[in-house]
């Protein structure tokens, strides 16, 4: 969801010459958006013809294109003109965000079209985090379905304020009034819960052009504007440029020791020499001694350019920060609340670490509460326990370290996010930011005089958790029981979490779902580090299936303080073994959710310690930890 996505189709475009004459009109941005087979493709591909974008060549190819693959028979089909990817053609849906230039004597456009296949919310998102408009289509035969809801509850909370329902294909419906009026009438009844400024009812068809840039004959009981002449005069809201200043530091440029520069393209407002800036993170301020837009001098820069500042002071400022105006700082804060459109088919976990990535910056982020979930149809807030895909949810979020930003709707730039998948590195959802949370600044951390240095001298040992993972069953509690027997009767002072203990009490409200896994294994991570804080040596026995917990694991200890145990045993033995007799029950399907047979086990990649047990005695397993441990961990020998 950034800025930086387009322009992608240029090859319908002269940049010189559009960028010439184009300076001095407004710029609309609008997205499209409505079902697969509403016509969105048609309808642009429409505006383009219409508004003489298309060039000879390009014709003469769209002509023959249109015999070959098109769904209009002889006549031109706009769609291939828009859908311009051979695989897009293939499977007959558009699968990518495209953005199209276009401008009229009054002002010029950019519109992104994006899919309306149900898996595609992504780039629904994407186009619409910079629109200032969206046409929403709907299928006069089909009238508003939940797509279409679900569309313009994203677009709602993506800021957008300005609708227009093009309520297509009227042609297929002999030109009637009422269904026009009908689907207005819904449509408009259940926008008004959303937060638009306007929402504007057309009737048209793309495919012949009718109301789309030209009145049409067929619709003469319709007073109200043609498509095009909306979009001529919608309002635009107002301009980045009018907000405070933000220049989001991408790099910090250093050519030598004489030149020290903050590289990045200004979110909003606007610099000028000799204005005081504040470095966000670290509250230190200072003027700005030189303003370069590229590589030229210039006394002033605004939102949208890319821009280096030179300041007069050397402060501590690298890529992420924020540059502000000094007297309208943006938040910083690690805890804050957040509206979440999910798009990974994997749901999103409360507990489950991810990264965030805002325009320059990124941080390990947890959702610590998924307040409630948008219904996208009635927009009620439901309970829920996790997000799937395309789901919308509002939820509380803690950052790893405080980052800079805005409330989404002072500002969709500094105000949104992404999640990324930090397994993947797939983009997995986007963040709008409503608040901070007051307890992230009401609570400090509070400094102690005996610390962990101390708790471990005391007990000459150097703390380690050494954290045993596999199938129910597999050994793992059976050689931490014998380890942590043999260390402490060699007086060590160690401590033995049991998953199935610490079931009882701690952790008795969990089951096995896998939003409860996730915060049984975040728990016992936060409890680990506490008794390694204390200089324990920490034994950990739970399942811990999945990777992304046990690496939240490792990166919540100091560096080197986390061991992987991976206690290898087949699914077939353990369920031999069967010592709970679970399996017997969960192969009955008494069970559910039973790890590694209706709920997955993901092995680890690169464990310090691999135990294969099969045919291995448990002692012979302990010797071989307690030698390694007494080779790489234990420091002194007990007083
Ligand atoms: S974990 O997956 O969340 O890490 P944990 O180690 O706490 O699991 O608990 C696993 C123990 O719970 C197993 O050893 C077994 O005794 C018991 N158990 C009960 N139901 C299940 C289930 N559906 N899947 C796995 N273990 C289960």
């Amino acid at each position: 969801m950034t800025r930086h996505d387009l322009p992608v189709s240029a090859a319908l475009f002269d940049y010189g010459d559009f960028i010439a004459d184009q300076n001095e009109k407004s710029l609309l941005r609008f997205l499209t958006c409505g079902s697969v087979d509403d016509g969105k493709s048609t309808l642009i591909g429409r505006l383009l013809y219409d508004t003489k974008l298309i060039f000879e060549d390009q014709l003469a190819a769209l002509e023959r294109d249109s015999s070959k693959h098109g769904t209009n028979g002889a006549d031109i089909d706009f769609a291939l003109l828009v859908d311009g990817l051979e695989a897009e053609r293939e499977q007959g849906i558009t699968i990518d965000v495209a953005y199209r230039f276009f401008s009229t004597p009054k002002r010029k456009f950019i519109v992104a079209d994006t899919p309306g296949h149900e898996q595609y919310t992504r780039n629904m998102a994407t186009g619409a985090s910079t629109a200032d408009l969206a046409i929403v289509l709907v299928d006069a035969r089909r009238g508003i379905l939940q797509q279409t809801r679900r569309h313009s509850i994203i677009a709602s909370l993506l800021g957008i304020r300005h609708i227009a329902l093009a309520v297509n294909k009227i042609d297929l419906v002999d030109f009637d009034r009422q269904v026009f009026e009908r689907i207005s009438a819904e449509y408009l009844g259940f926008a008004s819960g959303l937060s638009f400024a306007s929402v504007e009812p057309i009737p048209m068809s793309a495919r012949h052009g009718d109301n789309v840039t030209r009145r049409s004959d067929d619709m003469r009981w319709y007073p109200g504007p043609t498509l095009l002449e909306h979009l001529e005069a919608a309002a635009i809201d107002c301009d980045t440029a009018d907000k405070p200043f933000r220049l989001p530091v991408q790099y910090v440029n250093r050519p030598n020791q004489d030149f020290r520069g903050f590289s990045g393209t200004i979110a909003s407002g606007l610099v000028t020499t000799g204005q005081t800036l504040v470095a966000t993170k670290s509250g230190r301020r200072s003027r700005v001694k030189r303003v370069l837009v590229g590589a030229t001098d210039s006394p002033l820069a605004v939102a949208g350019q890319s821009v280096t500042l030179l300041l007069e002071d050397e402060i501590e400022i690298s890529r992420g920060d924020v540059l502000s105006a000094a007297d309208a700082r943006p938040e910083l804060a690690d805890q804050f609340q957040a509206t979440i459109v999910w798009f990974d088919d994997k749901p999103l976990l409360p507990g489950r670490p991810y990264i965030l990535r805002t325009e320059t910056d990124q941080a390990g982020v947890t959702v610590t509460a998924l307040k409630h979930r948008i219904n996208v149809a009635s927009f009620a807030k439901e309970a829920a326990a996790c997000l799937d895909m395309n789901e919308i949810g509002v939820c509380d979020l803690s950052t790893q370290v405080p980052i800079a930003f805005d409330r989404y709707g002072d500002n969709r730039v500094t105000g949104a996010f992404i999640l990324v998948d930090r397994m993947t590195n797939a983009t997995v959802g986007a963040g709008m930011i409503s608040h901070p949370l007051r307890r992230a600044r009401n609570i400090h951390w509070q400094k102690l005089d005996v610390d962990r240095r101390q708790h471990a001298a005391q007990k000459h040992q150097k703390p380690v958790v050494l954290w045993f993972t596999g199938l129910s069953g597999s050994g793992k509690s059976t050689i931490a029981n014998l380890l942590e027997k043999k260390l402490n009767a060699a007086g060590r002072h160690t401590y033995l979490l049991d998953g199935d203990n610490i079931r009882h009490g701690l952790n008795r409200d969990l089951g096995f779902t896998d939003e409860d896994r996730v915060e049984n294994i975040r728990r016992v991570v936060e409890v680990a580090r506490l008794m390694a804080d204390a200089g324990l040596i920490v034994l950990v026995s739970f399942i811990s299936p999945f990777r992304a917990e046990r690496q939240m694991a490792r990166e919540r200890m100091q560096e080197g303080e986390f061991v992987e145990i991976f206690v290898d045993t087949p699914f077939e033995e353990c369920a031999r073994r069967d010592p709970k007799g679970l399996y017997a029950q969960a192969l009955n399907g008494a069970i559910k959710n039973f790890t590694g047979l209706d709920s997955p086990y993901e092995a680890p990649e690169q464990p310090e310690l691999h135990l294969q047990t099969l045919g291995k005695d448990a002692e012979e397993m302990v010797d071989e930890l307690d030698r390694w441990l007494n080779q790489n961990y234990i420091v002194a020998d007990p007083a």
